[in-house]
């Protein structure tokens, strides 16, 4: 029985800015954030979004009356979550409507964790193939106004649901882990924004790549051949380069050329979101199904997951017959097309907008907000959710 990736839905904000603009504010090279980051655009978060809001729009697009009917497990990955107990995923089942006869967490490991919950979700279906699960990669990576960390900011979040029969891809071979205790990027409780040490944790994402992809290929006897393109999590794109530059003497120079091409189409969603944290290597497989027009039925796509701190993982999944999925690419085009662009100074106020970690009784100007869920107060430190489902 094949069980994997039944669909990807994807919600990231209406608001950007370019990372040209932002370049020539921070007197910087644009060239620097374009080809030596990579990255051209960047989502701005409103505080009108949270991690259980992205979710819930991104989960709405996707999830069906069978779906509803088949959910009983609902694993929320995010290192930004709205509380410090009770999890992201409780009040997405209830934002959803999803069953209550069902088991909602939440999970932390840097931008690990919704890798961590689809692993988990794979397992239980498995042993439940009539059931389903829901796994989120929601985050808002925020490194602060003029800090080395600002072009790879971004934010948003990818829902994803794990079946038996997947129509996207489905899981192939043992995955690899590597984990060690290592002060790269973490987020200290006082603080809403990350602190990095950017140039170390470049190099231990791709330490931990080349050992997670040697003993993958090694436990699964493949190597750079079996695999038609290889994803990564992508927090901005020059650390994807760097992984891939480092595994790709290991190919023929033909198939380096087309390692190289599909990699490009894997990162067109993230060169124009930015960072998702969680769901960033998500968003990253989700652009290479939709761009690219080399794959097919039963290729091999390689994954690699990383979240700070530091835990690594490899493995990897073959394309189902319906992996292309016309809903979705228009979804995509539309969302990063039809968005608005922002000053440096106007981004800046939204940025300073973010709520504060103290206690506060804060009315939001949802109504600026035309995304189906919002946050649209705060009340004796509960938050309040609404969508427009609801306020029409
Ligand atoms: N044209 C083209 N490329 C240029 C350039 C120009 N004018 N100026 C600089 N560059 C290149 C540099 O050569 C470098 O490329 P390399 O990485 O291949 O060596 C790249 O742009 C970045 O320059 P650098 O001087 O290293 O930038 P920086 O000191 O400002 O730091 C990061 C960049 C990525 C380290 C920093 O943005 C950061 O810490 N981000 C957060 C990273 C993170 O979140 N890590 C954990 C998540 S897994």
């Amino acid at each position: 029985m094949k069980v994997g990736i039944d669909k990807i839905g994807f919600y990231s904000p209406k608001f950007y800015i370019d990372t040209s603009d932002l370049a020539i504010a921070r007197n910087e090279d644009p060239n620097k954030y374009l080809i030596g980051i990579g990255q051209k655009k960047q989502a701005v978060i409103p505080n009108t979004q949270d991690v259980v809001t992205m979710a819930a729009n991104a989960s709405y697009k996707i999830i069906s009356h069978d779906d509803i009917d088949k959910i009983d497990l609902i694993i929320f990955g995010t290192e930004t979550g709205v509380d410090n107990s009770k999890s992201a995923a409780i009040y997405l089942q209830n934002l959803l409507s999803l069953k209550s006869s069902a088991r909602a967490f939440e999970i932390k490991q840097a931008c690990y964790g919704a890798t961590a919950g689809l692993q988990m979700a794979k397992e239980y279906i498995i042993n439940h193939p009539d059931k389903k699960a829901l796994v989120i990669g929601a985050d808002v990576a925020r490194y602060g106004i003029n800090t080395p960390g600002e072009v790879t900011q971004g934010g948003g979040a990818i829902a994803m649901i794990v079946s038996s029969n997947p129509s996207i891809a489905s899981f192939d071979g043992d995955s690899t882990f590597h984990s060690d205790d290592i002060m790269d990027f973490w987020r200290p409780l006082y603080s809403t924004e990350a602190l990095v040490d950017g140039h170390y944790s470049n190099n231990v994402y791709v330490d931990f790549f080349k050992k997670t992809w040697k003993e993958y290929n090694d436990k699964n006897q493949l190597s750079i051949d079996d695999y038609s393109a290889l994803v990564f999590h992508l927090p901005y794109v020059k650390m994807g380069i760097k992984g891939l530059r480092a595994v790709l003497s290991e190919a023929t120079e033909d198939k380096q050329i087309s390692l190289k091409n599909e990699f490009n189409f894997s990162k067109t969603y993230n060169e124009n979101i930015g960072n998702l944290y969680t769901g960033s290597l998500y968003l990253s497989l989700l652009s290479l199904i939709n761009e690219s027009s080399n794959l097919k039925y039963g290729d091999r796509i390689g994954l690699f997951s990383y979240g700070s701190g530091a835990q690594g993982e490899f493995f990897s999944m073959k394309l189902e017959k319906s992996f292309k999925n016309a809903k979705s690419i228009n979804d995509l085009n539309n969302l990063i097309a039809n968005r608005e662009k922002l000053s440096v100074e106007e981004y800046e106020n939204i940025f300073n907008q973010w709520l504060p970690i103290k206690n506060i009784d804060i009315d939001l100007n949802w109504q600026r907000d035309d995304s189906t869920f919002f946050l649209k107060s705060i009340k004796n430190s509960q938050r309040i959710y609404s969508s427009r489902l609801e306020e029409k």
